[in-house]
């Protein structure tokens, strides 16, 4: 050791001081902290025997723990310890509850940490381009806003436990097919309003310990290569203080991994790469103060994990499996509840002449496949939970069969379905389960389509065919057709993959123990045709092209007025909330400005429930084309029956904002901006119209700007509009044809007298 310093540098359960460290070690030692040194774990440094830097492991995420004591694999295939499997994030984004995220982020991290795990592999906050990904049942919305706020809330309640988080699959990750090579084309516009926002919501919010590259690459660069993503955005322009790890074997040139910012490459490379990356130092190719700072950072991650894994903790599984369910029931949403003799269907009054129908009822559907696969630690049905919340007998019957799975009556579809019949003849109400089977949605592959399998439809109609008091229960990770079977349906419940006690929450909803309060993060379409990157999804040749920009999700809908099955925000409850008038109320001006919303909501029903209040903005006036309505702020509020409350949402600059493609920085464009309250994208309640102070964004003229454009200019707008009117040389109406030339042709043409000597005269007094 180089040390002179008697006591050791570091030692167990300690933090340490990471420069003392890297002062101490060798460039061989340096690099070699750069990747794993198996699948799970950071490589250790030792040093005769002792410990310099010690290991920590890290496992999936992000729903629950999946760690793998023995095999290793990243895509769930081996075994590994019970943990709680909370609700996927297609559940929980539902619930719109920051506040119930930091809890189930709390007990996450509890048993991260009684798990001797430094780091859990999650959240997922890719934006759900399309109901196809395979991997949406990991993401949380389609909407930057409501993934932000929410991970980061999950960030913050997993990392109070001094465990930490790793914010995922930076960036541009939205879909799995070819996912470890695709170019990702997007403008920069575009990735600065929809696909970066979550990430640098949470970045900034709640500072993850971690952030993971994705496979992909983002305009032809790899993520995980990718200067301008990790170094320049997310550290330089969002404050970054922690390290970033690739994706599971997501880097291709580790000497150009390092020198873009990656930290730390997983998993083990078997010193193949860390080799590189020392004679890349040796041979002049990568600057050794690059090594420096992603050990650093790697070092930050060791030390900061140690007192936590002194003191690992215990777990209480009942009250995890407790809060697993009241997650789920938070993210169930009620799409329909019409009335059915007089009443509407839900909530069910007791179990007396309850039947259920629908193999996904006995064998749950709770999680997805792949790397998030977590082996629960007990496992609710809800037909158990039904039977045992009732105390009826409940008759059930499978009606399909999944996965090609017997389900009871050997494998045939119709002998299924007639049983099923039979059933729900007899019955006063039907609860039928429905969903996607595992084969449909997993990681590593997306979805064809977005039907629910065939049989399942024709099992549904059956049982309509015989009795009216349908109740639809349905179990997937992303949006799914309703639109060819809803009618049949008075009452449909959208329980999601809701983790390991979503039959039980199901059960607390069906029967009102729990007043339904999950509001759709993602739209449900008609028609899959519908979704805007329809035509442009998977992409072919290596590339997706995200021809729709900005337009996603209900962003597209909304700006074509296409209808919906179910839009964006949507959500029943058993009670119903009135809105009064909505006020707001402009502070400040420019990159300062910001609104203030206020609205009263009241419980007009007769039992408690929770409203989400949704703030909408839209900006008419502006230089580009903006979406009809974007979510800018929402709360969740409980009221009691009769309650009221003022809700007051703040809007800050950046939620009037625009990415500005030419300045290529937010700016707010001064002018009329609408606030829109509603209880969905297509349930807006009220709107008040604000006049909002805005920046300069005037661009710089230039030879090439057009005629219109310096017209336009509040400088010499006045001493063109003389040039161009004075000569005589163009009448007003001729402006339409010359309106779009450049004024160096105009000056080159020699036009109304206007030469190149006037035109650089005039270019300097507009940009002086
Ligand atoms: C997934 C990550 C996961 C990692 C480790 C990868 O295949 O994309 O989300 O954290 O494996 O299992």
């Amino acid at each position: 050791m180089t040390t002179t310093d008697a006591a050791p540098a570091t030692a167990p359960g300690k933090p340490f001081d990471t420069e003392r460290v890297l002062a101490e070690l060798t460039l061989e030692e340096k690099a070699s902290l750069l990747s794993g040194v198996d699948f799970w774990h950071t490589q250790p440094v030792e040093r005769d025997g002792e410990t310099l830097v010690p290991s920590v492991m890290v496992t999936d995420g992000p729903h629950g723990l999946r760690k793998q004591a023995e095999s290793a694999d990243h895509l769930g295939i081996g075994n590994s310890v019970p943990a709680t499997c909370f609700p996927t994030a297609a559940a929980l984004g539902s619930t719109w509850d920051a506040a119930l995220l930091r809890r189930v982020g709390e007990a996450l991290g509890r048993e991260t940490r009684a798990n001797d795990v430094a780091v859990l592999l999650g959240p997922g906050v890719n934006i759900k381009r399309s109901p196809l990904c395979g991997r949406n049942f990991e993401y949380l919305s389609e909407d930057p806003l409501v993934a932000g706020e929410l991970g980061a809330a999950l960030v913050q309640g997993i990392q109070s436990q001094g465990v930490g988080t790793s914010l995922k699959h930076y960036a541009a990750n939205n879909q799995e097919a070819d996912r470890m090579r695709v170019s990702a084309d997007v403008d920069e516009r575009t990735l600065r309003e929809i696909y970066l926002p979550a990430f640098e919501r949470v970045v900034k919010q709640a500072q993850p310990w971690t952030v993971m590259c994705s496979y992909n690459k983002v305009n032809d660069v790899y993520a995980s290569q990718n200067h301008w993503l990790l170094t320049e955005v997310l550290r330089d322009e969002w404050g970054f203080e922690g390290l970033v790890v690739s994706d599971w074997g997501a880097v291709r040139d580790r000497v150009a991994a390092v020198a873009a910012g990656l930290d730390l490459e997983m998993p083990s490379s078997g010193g193949r790469t860390d080799a590189q990356v020392v004679a890349a130092v040796r041979e002049g190719r990568l600057d050794e103060a690059d090594v420096d700072a992603a050990v650093r950072n790697v070092l930050h991650l060791v030390s900061r994990a140690q007192p936590a894994l002194a003191e690992p903790g215990t777990v209480d599984a009942a009250e995890h499996h407790a809060l697993a369910r009241e997650a789920a029931a938070a993210g169930t949403v009620l799409l329909k509840n019409d009335a059915v003799d007089g009443a509407p269907l839900l909530p069910l009054a007791d179990g007396e002449g309850l039947v259920v129908v629908g193999e996904l009822a006995r064998t749950p559907r709770y999680q997805g496949a792949g790397s998030s696969q977590v082996n629960p630690t007990q496992l609710d049905d809800a037909l158990t939970a039904l039977r045992a919340a009732t105390g009826a007998e409940v008759p059930f019957a499978a009606g399909y069969a999944v996965d090609g799975k017997d389900a009871g009556s050997g494998t045939d579809a119709e002998a299924l379905r007639a049983e099923a019949v039979e059933v729900a003849k007899a019955a006063r109400t039907v609860v039928v389960h429905l969903g996607l089977p595992a084969s449909y949605e997993s990681e590593g592959y997306d979805r064809e389509h977005m039907d629910l399998p065939a049989d399942q439809v024709a099992l549904l109609e059956a049982v309509a065919a015989v009795n009216p008091r349908v109740v639809v229960v349905l179990s997937n990770g992303s949006a799914v057709t309703v639109a060819p079977w809803q009618g049949l349906a008075p009452a449909i419940v959208e329980g999601w993959l809701g983790g390991q006690a979503s039959g039980g929450a199901v059960a607390d909803v069906l029967l009102g123990a729990v007043n339904p309060s999950g509001r759709l993060a993602e739209t449900l379409p008609v028609r899959l045709e519908d979704n805007p990157s329809y035509g442009n999804f998977p992409g072919e040749l290596g590339h997706v092209r995200y021809g729709e920009g900005i337009f996603v999700g209900y962003r597209w809908y909304d700006a074509r007025g296409i209808d919906v099955s179910f839009p964006f925000g949507h959500g029943l409850s058993y009670t119903t909330f009135a809105y009064g008038d909505v006020s707001a109320e402009v502070t400040g001006s420019g990159a300062e400005a910001g609104v203030r919303v206020t609205v009263r909501v009241t419980n007009t029903g007769d039992r408690a429930g929770a409203e989400v209040v949704q703030v909408y903005v839209a900006d008419p006036q502006s230089q580009v084309q903006r979406p009809e309505r974007e979510l800018k702020a929402f709360a969740k509020v409980a009221l009691e029956p009769g309650e009221s409350r003022d809700v007051v949402l703040d809007l800050d600059a950046r939620a009037l904002s625009y990415w500005h493609p030419v300045l290529r920085r937010w700016v707010v464009e001064g002018g009329e901006f609408v606030v829109a309250v509603g209880a969905s994208s297509r349930d807006l309640r009220g709107a008040v119209t604000v006049e909002v102070e805005g920046e300069d964004v005037r661009l710089p003229l230039h030879e090439l700007s057009t005629v219109t454009e310096a017209l336009a200019d509040p400088r010499v707008g006045e001493q063109l509009r003389e040039v161009v009117y004075g000569s005589g040389a163009f009448a007003e109406d001729l402006l339409a044809m010359v309106g779009d030339m450049p004024l160096a042709v105009i000056a080159d043409f020699g036009m109304a007298g206007f030469d190149r000597a006037r035109l650089g005269e005039l270019l300097a007094a507009a940009n002086a």
